[in-house]
């Protein structure tokens, strides 16, 4: 397995506080800005398949919540603090380069 940087979008494109969903290399991504942080976190909640970056983003404490149910995940670690979800959505490496944001993802198959 090997991972590869995928660029995602300009920073500017994306709005401070609030999720968007990306499609990159087969995975469905949900993309946070925080100021001049970006976390990336698997888009499907755990519970059922909604898309978690329709959902709100709470900049204190780097959580976003599932509107269906309620499930807030961490945006550092994936990980639900709420039920109805118990398993952690996946959480993908994330940097800014040149203004340009960038994903880390392990490809199975080594194809760029
Ligand atoms: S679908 Fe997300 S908490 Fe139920």
């Amino acid at each position: 397995m090997s991972a590869q940087a995928h660029p995602i979008a300009p920073l500017d494109a994306l709005v401070d506080g609030e999720a968007q969903r990306f499609d990159v290399h087969g995975h469905r991504l949900a993309v946070v800005r925080l100021g001049d942080d970006v976390y990336v976190i698997g888009d499907i909640c755990t519970h059922q398949d909604i898309s978690l970056s329709e959902g709100e983003v709470d900049a204190e404490t780097g959580h976003i919540e599932c509107w269906k149910h309620g499930s807030s995940f961490s945006l550092a670690t994936g990980e639900p603090d709420v039920f109805p979800a118990t398993r952690p959505v996946p959480v993908y490496r994330a940097w800014v380069d040149a203004d340009q944001v960038f994903v880390e993802i392990d490809d199975p198959e080594g194809t760029p």
